[in-house]
Parts: structure tokens; C-alpha cells; sequence
């Protein structure tokens, strides 16, 4: 089976990251997102992808060829960003069977869902998730236990049943013929080529599509989301696993869960809970809680919370050096937070 992962956005959310590293290379919890979708992929013995790339396509292909060499990997590029539903359809020349099934996987999607049970029904599905305010998703409408339509940011919402971005399709040759119609049609909502049109158009031709529920669906398109899905998914697989260890981490104190690169060098420094440390990163007489270091960046002098700090950014902070009387009062900051306390 071959699965299609488009990460041709620009992830303007997460600006200025994703000026220079495309969004699905951008670290959360131990690895790029992307690297996140490629496990479940590979465990779930899923061999070929396509990728649909845009501008920084090249580093997409550079780490997938390199982490994940195993995989029979084909690239097509998006010149022009015109919707997820183009961005499919833009993967068909790399789809030579077409009556395999296709998975179709958004590349800022992380979830915790029995994938290889999905893999195995006799229709098709898509991953959905109960949200409280479906006004701000793609909702599916059900008959039964089918879906019978799906709606871009409904008003009146019909159900609460949030379209995650995982859809596991048996017809291909009917999702690129809706595909191809829809792009021919320039049919566009909110601006877009949509994804879901075609999914809609395929229901109304007959095919049998039934919703999955995802237990995770973890968020990474905004930096507050990042940070938030950095701290779930450590808290599930990094709990224990890096300890204090005085050799490797001199005179510093490590509050799981974190994740350190082995690579990576902590020195009089306390850092965790919730810390990415990625590889060749150096963190040396700082503090650091609830962030992500990406790789060869360097952090000194600094207290560092909910930050992001990009692939060989250098911070260095301050240490004060004060002889301060007897009943002395000293605010440092700004006036702002001198203000709060
Ligand atoms: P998003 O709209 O959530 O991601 O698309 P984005 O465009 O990268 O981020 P913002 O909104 O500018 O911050 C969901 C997924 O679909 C891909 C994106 O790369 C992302 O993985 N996508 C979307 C495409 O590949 N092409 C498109 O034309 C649209």
C-alpha cells in the first residue's frame, strides 16, 4: 500500500521557524514531527510513500532519505499552494496501482490510533476525534454508521466529529477521478482545492466510507500547540528515560520527562520537566522547563520557559555580579513584571 503525506505549507503559524526548516522537519518530543508519522508508517509495514513538497523540499527528501532508508520514498512538488485536495491529486503519477488502497496522512498530524486495524477493513475510513467546538473544523454528517457528507467549519454543526487528517481510501482510482474534477473545475472553498470535496463527491458515487475514532490527535501548527504536544508526548514516552546522570550531565539537575540527544551536553543546569534537547545542542548554566532546543543550538546564562529555539540559534543571557547592602531593593526586568509582584 502506498500512503501520500503533502507537506508542501508554508507553516506560516510558525513563523520565523519555518522561514528556514519546512514545518514537518521542526522538532517536538525526541524527533521532527515528521518522524513521528514515519514510525506508525514503517510499524504498520507500509513501504511506499509520496511526499508532496513546497519550497525546502529538498531537506524533506535529505532527512527521510537518511532516517528512514528503508522506505521507497517519491517526491512531487507543489509549486503553488492551492489546497490539500491539489495537493493529492498532484501525488497521482507516483500512484501506479490503483486498485491498492492509499492512506493519506497530513504531514503536521500526530496521533495515537490502532493504525493496522484501520489498514485491514473492508472500507474505507477516516480518522475523526469528538471536539467541543466543531465550528472550527472539518466535520463529517453520518447516516448510519457512514459518513454522508463533510463540512468546512460548519455553523450549525451536524455532528462533533472533528476530521483529524488520516483517511485510509480503497477506491483510489474513484479518489483521483473526483480529484481530477475538482481541479479541473478550479472548485474551490475558502480559497482552496479542498480534500474533502472530492471525499464528499466519492460518497455521492457510492463508496462506502465509515469514520474511526483517534484517541491522540496531537496538534503542532502553532507554537503554543507544539509546545503543548512536545509536553504530551514526552510525558507518554520519555518519562524515565533520561536520568541524572553526574558523568554526562555535570553539576546539573534533570527534571523528567525530557528528551536529550546523546549528542547533546547539559552542564550546571537544570532542565525539565517537558524539554526537547536536540543533537549537538549545548544548554551550559541555565534553566530551562517546557521547550524545545533544536539541534546545534547553544543556550547560556539563561532561564528559559515555553520557548522555541530554532537549528543553530546561540542565546546567551546574563549573569549579574552585585554587592548589595543591608535592606537593599533590587528589581530586575521590566517594568511590567516589576509591576506584577
Ligand atoms: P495546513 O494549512 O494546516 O498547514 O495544512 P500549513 O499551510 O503548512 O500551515 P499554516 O496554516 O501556513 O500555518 C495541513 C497539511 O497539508 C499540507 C501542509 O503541508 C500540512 O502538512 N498542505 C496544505 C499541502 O501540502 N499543500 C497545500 O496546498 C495545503
Amino acid at each position: 500500500m502506498r500512503a501520500i503525506i503533502p507537506v508542501a505549507g508554508q507553516g506560516t503559524r510558525l513563523r520565523p521557524h519555518t522561514h528556514t526548516v519546512p514545518k514537518v522537519l521542526l522538532h517536538v518530543a525526541g524527533k521532527p514531527m515528521l518522524g513521528h508519522i514515519l514510525d506508525e508508517l514503517v510499524a504498520a509495514r507500509i513501504e511506499h510513500v509520496t511526499f508532496v513538497v513546497g519550497t525546502m523540499g529538498e531537506m524533506v527528501q535529505k532527512y527521510v532519505s537518511e532516517a528512514y532508508s528503508g522506505l521507497k520514498a517519491d517526491y512531487v512538488h507543489q509549486e503553488e499552494l492551492l489546497g490539500l485536495g491539489h495537493a493529492i491529486w498532484l501525488a497521482r503519477p507516483t500512484v501506479t496501482d490503483l486498485t491498492e488502497p492509499i492512506l493519506i496522512i497530513l504531514g503536521d498530524t500526530l496521533f495515537s490510533a490502532d493504525l493496522p486495524a484501520v489498514l485491514n477493513s473492508p472500507v474505507s475510513m477516516i480518522g475523526v476525534k469528538e471536539v467541543d467546538d466543531p465550528q472550527r473544523f472539518g466535520i463529517v454528517e453520518m447516516a448510519g454508521d457512514r459518513i454522508s457528507n463533510m463540512v468546512e467549519k460548519p455553523k450549525v454543526p451536524p455532528t462533533n466529529l472533528a476530521i483529524v487528517g488520516i483517511y485510509y481510501l480503497r477506491n483510489a482510482a474513484l479518489l483521483f477521478e473526483c480529484l481530477g474534477e475538482i481541479v479541473a473545475a478550479n472548485e474551490r472553498t475558502e480559497g482552496e482545492i479542498q480534500l474533502t470535496n472530492a471525499l464528499c463527491r466519492m460518497v455521492q458515487r457510492g463508496e462506502i466510507i465509515k469514520p474511526f475514532m483517534v484517541d491522540g490527535w496531537y496538534d503542532c501548527g502553532k507554537p503554543e500547540t507544539l509546545l503543548a504536544t512536545n509536553r504530551t508526548l514526552l510525558e507518554a514516552k520519555y518519562k524515565n528515560s533520561v536520568q541524572a546522570d553526574a558523568a554526562r550531565f555535570p553539576g546539573s539537575i534533570i527534571n523528567a520527562p525530557v528528551y536529550i540527544a546523546p549528542s547533546a551536553s547539559v552542564e550546571n543546569s537544570i532542565v525539565g520537566p517537558y524539554v526537547t534537547v536536540a543533537e549537538h545542542s549545548a544548554i551550559r548554566n541555565s534553566i530551562v522547563s517546557n521547550s524545545i532546543i533544536s539541534s546545534w543550538a547553544s543556550v547560556q546564562n539563561m532561564i528559559l520557559t515555553e520557548s522555541i529555539v530554532s537549528d543553530r540559534a546561540k542565546i546567551v543571557g546574563e549573569a549579574y555580579r552585585l554587592n548589595v547592602g543591608d535592606s537593599s531593593e533590587i528589581s530586575l526586568g521590566t517594568l511590567a513584571s516589576r509591576n506584577r509582584t
